[in-house]
Protein backbone atom coordinates (compact mmCIF):
# COMPACT_ATOMS: atom_id res chain seq x y z
CA UNK A 1 0.00 0.00 0.00
CA UNK A 2 1.29 3.80 -0.50
CA UNK A 3 2.29 5.84 2.20
CA UNK A 4 -0.18 8.60 3.41
CA UNK A 5 0.84 11.91 2.59
CA UNK A 6 1.35 14.48 5.15
CA UNK A 7 1.66 18.35 4.17
CA UNK A 8 3.38 19.99 7.26
CA UNK A 9 3.26 24.04 6.85
CA UNK A 10 5.88 25.37 9.70
CA UNK A 11 7.81 22.19 9.62
CA UNK A 12 10.77 24.54 10.60
CA UNK A 13 8.95 25.74 13.72
CA UNK A 14 9.50 24.78 17.52
CA UNK A 15 6.39 22.27 17.06
CA UNK A 16 6.83 21.00 13.76
CA UNK A 17 10.25 19.98 14.34
CA UNK A 18 8.71 17.44 16.03
CA UNK A 19 5.65 16.62 13.91
CA UNK A 20 7.91 15.69 11.20
CA UNK A 21 9.95 12.88 13.07
CA UNK A 22 6.72 12.00 14.38
CA UNK A 23 4.72 11.43 11.13
CA UNK A 24 7.81 9.58 9.45
CA UNK A 25 7.77 7.18 12.35
CA UNK A 26 3.59 6.51 12.03
CA UNK A 27 4.23 5.57 8.17
CA UNK A 28 3.61 8.95 6.37
CA UNK A 29 5.29 10.79 3.58
CA UNK A 30 5.75 14.25 4.64
CA UNK A 31 6.38 16.94 2.56
CA UNK A 32 7.42 20.32 4.28
CA UNK A 33 6.99 23.98 3.29
CA UNK A 34 8.11 26.67 5.48
CA UNK A 35 9.25 30.47 4.72
CA UNK A 36 12.40 29.77 6.80
CA UNK A 37 12.01 32.99 9.21
CA UNK A 38 13.67 31.12 11.74
CA UNK A 39 16.67 29.50 9.32
CA UNK A 40 19.98 30.01 11.23
CA UNK A 41 18.08 29.55 14.96
CA UNK A 42 18.08 25.60 15.24
CA UNK A 43 19.32 24.39 18.81
CA UNK A 44 20.29 20.77 16.72
CA UNK A 45 19.58 19.66 13.68
CA UNK A 46 15.48 19.10 13.02
CA UNK A 47 14.57 16.02 11.24
CA UNK A 48 14.43 16.56 7.33
CA UNK A 49 10.77 16.09 5.58
CA UNK A 50 11.01 13.64 2.63
CA UNK A 51 10.38 16.59 0.10
CA UNK A 52 11.34 20.50 1.95
CA UNK A 53 10.46 23.30 0.16
CA UNK A 54 11.13 27.56 1.18
CA UNK A 55 8.08 28.37 0.32
CA UNK A 56 5.17 30.94 1.65
CA UNK A 57 2.22 29.05 2.27
CA UNK A 58 0.25 31.90 0.51
CA UNK A 59 2.01 30.47 -3.19
CA UNK A 60 1.15 27.41 -3.17
CA UNK A 61 -1.11 26.14 -5.72
CA UNK A 62 -3.98 23.47 -6.39
CA UNK A 63 -0.94 21.77 -8.64
CA UNK A 64 1.40 21.79 -5.28
CA UNK A 65 -0.92 19.91 -2.96
CA UNK A 66 -1.53 16.72 -5.58
CA UNK A 67 -1.64 13.46 -3.51
CA UNK A 68 -1.21 15.29 -0.35
CA UNK A 69 -4.17 13.08 2.00
CA UNK A 70 -3.65 15.24 5.16
CA UNK A 71 -2.46 18.82 5.63
CA UNK A 72 -1.11 19.54 8.97
CA UNK A 73 -0.69 23.24 8.86
CA UNK A 74 1.39 25.42 11.51
CA UNK A 75 2.86 28.04 9.72
CA UNK A 76 2.32 31.31 11.64
CA UNK A 77 3.00 34.39 13.23
CA UNK A 78 3.13 32.07 16.55
CA UNK A 79 2.36 34.00 19.40
CA UNK A 80 0.38 37.12 21.28
CA UNK A 81 3.69 39.84 20.89
CA UNK A 82 4.69 38.72 17.55
CA UNK A 83 1.16 39.13 16.27
CA UNK A 84 0.80 42.34 17.96
CA UNK A 85 4.13 43.78 15.64
CA UNK A 86 2.22 43.80 12.38
CA UNK A 87 -1.53 42.90 13.06
CA UNK A 88 -1.95 43.40 9.19
CA UNK A 89 1.23 40.62 8.43
CA UNK A 90 -0.62 38.79 11.41
CA UNK A 91 -4.13 38.57 9.87
CA UNK A 92 -2.95 38.25 6.54
CA UNK A 93 -0.27 35.02 7.36
CA UNK A 94 -2.94 33.97 10.22
CA UNK A 95 -6.40 34.22 8.74
CA UNK A 96 -5.18 34.91 4.85
CA UNK A 97 -3.18 31.94 4.40
CA UNK A 98 -4.60 29.70 6.32
CA UNK A 99 -7.69 29.73 3.88
CA UNK A 100 -5.21 30.14 1.10
CA UNK A 101 -4.28 27.03 2.04
CA UNK A 102 -7.47 25.25 2.68
CA UNK A 103 -8.83 26.63 -0.88
CA UNK A 104 -5.77 25.43 -2.73
CA UNK A 105 -5.99 21.94 -0.93
CA UNK A 106 -9.90 21.71 -0.99
CA UNK A 107 -9.13 22.05 -5.16
CA UNK A 108 -6.49 19.35 -4.48
CA UNK A 109 -8.64 16.91 -3.13
CA UNK A 110 -6.97 16.96 0.07
CA UNK A 111 -9.62 15.36 2.83
CA UNK A 112 -8.27 16.83 5.94
CA UNK A 113 -7.19 19.83 7.21
CA UNK A 114 -5.51 20.22 11.03
CA UNK A 115 -5.38 23.73 11.83
CA UNK A 116 -3.06 24.73 14.74
CA UNK A 117 -5.12 27.08 16.52
CA UNK A 118 -4.79 28.19 20.38
CA UNK A 119 -6.24 28.03 23.47
CA UNK A 120 -4.94 31.78 23.71
CA UNK A 121 -8.36 32.32 21.73
CA UNK A 122 -9.89 32.12 25.54
CA UNK A 123 -8.21 35.29 26.72
CA UNK A 124 -9.73 35.81 30.37
CA UNK A 125 -12.33 33.70 31.95
CA UNK A 126 -12.99 32.69 35.34
CA UNK A 127 -14.19 29.26 34.87
CA UNK A 128 -12.18 26.31 32.97
CA UNK A 129 -12.98 27.22 29.25
CA UNK A 130 -14.59 24.47 26.78
CA UNK A 131 -14.82 24.63 23.01
CA UNK A 132 -18.32 26.13 23.45
CA UNK A 133 -17.10 28.84 25.50
CA UNK A 134 -17.20 32.71 24.40
CA UNK A 135 -14.30 33.35 22.74
CA UNK A 136 -12.48 36.52 24.06
CA UNK A 137 -9.89 37.82 21.44
CA UNK A 138 -7.27 39.81 23.67
CA UNK A 139 -3.99 39.93 20.71
CA UNK A 140 -4.18 40.45 16.52
CA UNK A 141 -2.89 36.67 17.12
CA UNK A 142 -6.00 35.36 18.82
CA UNK A 143 -8.53 37.33 16.67
CA UNK A 144 -6.80 35.94 13.45
CA UNK A 145 -6.95 32.13 14.81
CA UNK A 146 -10.60 32.72 15.53
CA UNK A 147 -11.26 34.22 11.85
CA UNK A 148 -9.78 31.16 10.45
CA UNK A 149 -11.60 29.08 12.31
CA UNK A 150 -14.59 30.47 11.21
CA UNK A 151 -13.53 30.81 7.96
CA UNK A 152 -12.32 27.66 7.57
CA UNK A 153 -15.94 26.05 8.68
CA UNK A 154 -17.55 27.48 5.54
CA UNK A 155 -15.31 25.42 3.77
CA UNK A 156 -16.24 21.84 5.62
CA UNK A 157 -18.42 19.61 3.36
CA UNK A 158 -18.55 15.52 2.50
CA UNK A 159 -14.99 16.00 0.87
CA UNK A 160 -13.21 18.34 2.87
CA UNK A 161 -12.47 17.93 6.64
CA UNK A 162 -10.92 20.90 8.91
CA UNK A 163 -10.38 20.81 12.26
CA UNK A 164 -9.41 23.32 14.87
CA UNK A 165 -6.61 22.33 17.38
CA UNK A 166 -6.65 24.64 20.05
CA UNK A 167 -2.87 24.13 21.66
CA UNK A 168 -2.34 24.90 24.95
CA UNK A 169 0.63 26.78 25.96
CA UNK A 170 3.92 24.59 24.69
CA UNK A 171 7.20 24.27 26.81
CA UNK A 172 9.75 21.65 26.61
CA UNK A 173 12.66 20.81 24.19
CA UNK A 174 12.77 20.52 20.06
CA UNK A 175 15.53 21.03 17.71
CA UNK A 176 13.46 24.59 17.23
CA UNK A 177 13.95 25.72 20.65
CA UNK A 178 11.92 28.66 21.78
CA UNK A 179 12.45 30.38 25.39
CA UNK A 180 10.06 33.25 24.59
CA UNK A 181 7.17 30.36 26.03
CA UNK A 182 6.97 30.98 29.99
CA UNK A 183 7.80 27.78 31.16
CA UNK A 184 10.58 27.48 28.81
CA UNK A 185 11.70 31.20 29.97
CA UNK A 186 11.65 30.86 33.27
CA UNK A 187 13.77 27.11 33.21
CA UNK A 188 16.25 29.49 30.55
CA UNK A 189 16.76 32.20 32.86
CA UNK A 190 17.85 30.25 36.05
CA UNK A 191 20.39 27.99 33.83
CA UNK A 192 21.63 31.19 32.20
CA UNK A 193 21.14 33.65 34.76
CA UNK A 194 21.33 32.34 37.94
CA UNK A 195 17.59 33.52 38.86
CA UNK A 196 14.48 33.84 38.07
CA UNK A 197 12.34 37.63 38.00
CA UNK A 198 8.69 36.98 36.94
CA UNK A 199 7.43 39.79 36.09
CA UNK A 200 3.96 39.72 38.02
CA UNK A 201 2.38 38.04 41.40
CA UNK A 202 2.37 35.16 39.46
CA UNK A 203 -1.23 34.65 39.47
CA UNK A 204 -2.47 34.24 36.19
CA UNK A 205 -3.64 30.68 34.87
CA UNK A 206 -1.96 29.16 31.90
CA UNK A 207 -2.54 25.45 30.15
CA UNK A 208 0.49 23.65 29.32
CA UNK A 209 1.47 21.38 27.09
CA UNK A 210 4.52 19.46 25.35
CA UNK A 211 5.30 20.66 22.38
CA UNK A 212 5.97 16.79 21.47
CA UNK A 213 2.54 15.71 22.66
CA UNK A 214 1.18 18.28 20.77
CA UNK A 215 2.67 16.96 17.31
CA UNK A 216 1.20 13.24 19.08
CA UNK A 217 -2.34 15.18 18.97
CA UNK A 218 -1.63 16.17 15.32
CA UNK A 219 -0.61 12.20 14.56
CA UNK A 220 -3.53 11.04 16.53
CA UNK A 221 -6.24 13.26 14.66
CA UNK A 222 -5.07 12.23 11.38
CA UNK A 223 -4.62 8.93 11.89
CA UNK A 224 -8.26 8.72 13.27
CA UNK A 225 -11.90 8.66 11.18
CA UNK A 226 -12.65 11.43 9.85
CA UNK A 227 -15.89 11.56 11.28
CA UNK A 228 -14.64 11.36 14.67
CA UNK A 229 -13.05 15.24 14.58
CA UNK A 230 -15.21 16.56 11.46
CA UNK A 231 -15.51 20.60 11.24
CA UNK A 232 -14.58 20.34 15.24
CA UNK A 233 -12.48 22.66 17.75
CA UNK A 234 -10.28 20.62 20.19
CA UNK A 235 -8.54 22.04 23.14
CA UNK A 236 -5.05 20.60 23.18
CA UNK A 237 -3.60 19.78 26.82
CA UNK A 238 -4.60 17.77 29.97
CA UNK A 239 -7.03 18.82 32.56
CA UNK A 240 -3.78 18.41 34.89
CA UNK A 241 -1.78 20.70 33.27
CA UNK A 242 -3.27 24.04 34.11
CA UNK A 243 -0.79 25.69 36.24
CA UNK A 244 -0.63 29.30 37.78
CA UNK A 245 2.69 31.00 36.32
CA UNK A 246 3.48 30.81 40.25
CA UNK A 247 3.22 27.21 40.27
CA UNK A 248 5.31 26.61 37.39
CA UNK A 249 7.93 29.29 38.78
CA UNK A 250 7.94 27.24 41.74
CA UNK A 251 8.57 24.18 40.06
CA UNK A 252 11.09 25.59 38.47
CA UNK A 253 12.92 27.00 41.70
CA UNK A 254 12.55 23.62 42.92
CA UNK A 255 14.57 21.86 40.09
CA UNK A 256 17.19 24.47 39.99
CA UNK A 257 17.81 25.38 43.94
CA UNK A 258 20.87 27.54 43.48
CA UNK A 259 18.83 30.30 41.19
CA UNK A 260 16.22 32.63 43.49
CA UNK A 261 12.61 33.41 42.93
CA UNK A 262 11.28 37.01 42.93
CA UNK A 263 7.99 38.25 42.00
CA UNK A 264 6.40 41.92 41.52
CA UNK A 265 3.31 43.20 43.16
CA UNK A 266 1.93 43.50 39.90
CA UNK A 267 -1.70 41.61 39.01
CA UNK A 268 -0.39 40.99 35.44
CA UNK A 269 1.04 42.83 32.23
CA UNK A 270 -0.55 40.18 30.01
CA UNK A 271 -4.14 40.46 30.16
CA UNK A 272 -4.24 36.40 29.41
CA UNK A 273 -5.37 34.33 32.29
CA UNK A 274 -7.17 31.18 31.60
CA UNK A 275 -7.84 27.94 33.01
CA UNK A 276 -9.21 25.26 30.04
CA UNK A 277 -11.42 21.95 29.84
CA UNK A 278 -9.62 18.75 27.66
CA UNK A 279 -12.78 16.98 28.55
CA UNK A 280 -13.82 16.69 24.90
CA UNK A 281 -9.91 15.67 23.54
CA UNK A 282 -10.10 12.70 26.69
CA UNK A 283 -13.43 11.49 25.86
CA UNK A 284 -12.84 11.55 21.89
CA UNK A 285 -9.39 9.51 22.19
CA UNK A 286 -9.45 7.93 25.46
CA UNK A 287 -6.13 6.04 24.66
CA UNK A 288 -4.40 8.76 23.93
CA UNK A 289 -1.76 9.99 27.06
CA UNK A 290 0.43 12.43 27.65
CA UNK A 291 4.12 11.30 27.15
CA UNK A 292 5.10 14.51 29.41
CA UNK A 293 4.39 16.34 32.57
CA UNK A 294 5.54 19.79 33.80
CA UNK A 295 8.57 17.90 35.80
CA UNK A 296 9.10 15.52 33.08
CA UNK A 297 9.42 17.98 30.63
CA UNK A 298 11.14 20.51 32.63
CA UNK A 299 14.24 18.28 33.42
CA UNK A 300 14.33 17.27 30.06
CA UNK A 301 15.37 20.56 28.94
CA UNK A 302 17.50 21.21 31.95
CA UNK A 303 19.86 18.51 30.90
CA UNK A 304 19.87 19.27 27.40
CA UNK A 305 20.71 23.20 28.70
CA UNK A 306 23.26 21.98 31.22
CA UNK A 307 24.63 19.47 28.38
CA UNK A 308 24.98 22.38 26.10
CA UNK A 309 25.97 24.98 28.03
CA UNK A 310 23.15 27.60 27.68
CA UNK A 311 24.43 30.89 28.85
CA UNK A 312 23.34 34.66 29.31
CA UNK A 313 24.21 35.61 25.55
CA UNK A 314 21.90 32.59 24.55
CA UNK A 315 19.44 33.95 26.88
CA UNK A 316 20.05 37.36 26.09
CA UNK A 317 19.56 37.32 21.96
CA UNK A 318 17.51 36.42 19.52
CA UNK A 319 17.88 32.97 18.74
CA UNK A 320 15.47 31.41 20.64
CA UNK A 321 13.05 34.18 20.93
CA UNK A 322 10.59 34.95 17.76
CA UNK A 323 9.90 38.06 18.42
CA UNK A 324 13.57 39.46 18.15
CA UNK A 325 14.81 37.33 14.99
CA UNK A 326 11.36 38.60 13.20
CA UNK A 327 11.83 42.31 14.14
CA UNK A 328 15.04 41.74 12.84
CA UNK A 329 13.75 39.64 9.32
CA UNK A 330 10.95 42.38 9.07
CA UNK A 331 13.57 45.43 9.08
CA UNK A 332 14.91 46.48 5.96
CA UNK A 333 18.96 46.09 6.26
CA UNK A 334 19.44 49.93 5.57
CA UNK A 335 17.14 50.63 8.40
CA UNK A 336 19.60 49.05 10.57
N1 LIG B 1 4.13 27.32 20.70
C1 LIG B 1 2.97 27.46 21.35
O1 LIG B 1 2.89 27.64 22.58
C2 LIG B 1 1.67 27.37 20.59
C3 LIG B 1 0.49 27.30 21.32
C4 LIG B 1 -0.72 27.25 20.64
C5 LIG B 1 -0.71 27.27 19.25
N2 LIG B 1 0.45 27.33 18.57
C6 LIG B 1 0.40 27.37 17.09
O2 LIG B 1 1.14 26.25 16.61
C7 LIG B 1 1.80 26.60 15.39
C8 LIG B 1 3.29 26.32 15.48
O3 LIG B 1 3.84 27.03 16.59
P1 LIG B 1 5.41 27.03 16.86
O4 LIG B 1 5.61 27.31 18.30
O5 LIG B 1 6.03 25.82 16.25
O6 LIG B 1 5.83 28.34 16.03
P2 LIG B 1 7.22 28.73 15.35
O7 LIG B 1 7.23 30.20 15.25
O8 LIG B 1 8.33 28.04 16.03
O9 LIG B 1 7.07 28.10 13.89
C9 LIG B 1 6.24 28.65 12.90
C10 LIG B 1 6.89 28.39 11.53
O10 LIG B 1 6.02 28.90 10.52
C11 LIG B 1 6.83 29.47 9.50
N3 LIG B 1 6.04 30.44 8.75
C12 LIG B 1 5.52 31.60 9.21
N4 LIG B 1 4.83 32.21 8.23
C13 LIG B 1 4.90 31.39 7.13
C14 LIG B 1 4.37 31.47 5.83
N5 LIG B 1 3.62 32.51 5.43
N6 LIG B 1 4.64 30.45 4.95
C15 LIG B 1 5.39 29.41 5.34
N7 LIG B 1 5.92 29.29 6.59
C16 LIG B 1 5.68 30.28 7.47
C17 LIG B 1 8.01 30.09 10.25
O11 LIG B 1 9.13 30.24 9.38
C18 LIG B 1 8.24 29.07 11.36
O12 LIG B 1 9.23 28.13 11.02
C19 LIG B 1 1.47 28.07 15.13
O13 LIG B 1 0.36 28.13 14.27
C20 LIG B 1 1.09 28.59 16.49
O14 LIG B 1 0.21 29.70 16.41
C21 LIG B 1 1.65 27.37 19.19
Amino acid sequence: MPKRHALVSGHRGFIGAHLVGQLRDAGYRVTGVDLGYFDGCEWTTPPSPDTEWRRDVRALTPADLDGVDVVCHLAAISNDPMGDLDPGLTDAVNRGGTIHLARVAKAAGVKRFLFASSCSVYGKVDDDATEDAPLNPLSAYARSKIDAESQLLELADSSFSPVFLRNATAFGHSPMLRIDLVANNLLASAVACGSVRVLTDGSPWRPLVHCADIARAFVAIADAPRERTHAMALNIGADTMNFRVRDIAERVGALVPAAPLSFSDTATIDPRDYRVSFARFARLFPDFRLAYDLDRGLEELLGAFRRTGFTQADFDGPRFVRLRTLKARLTPASAS
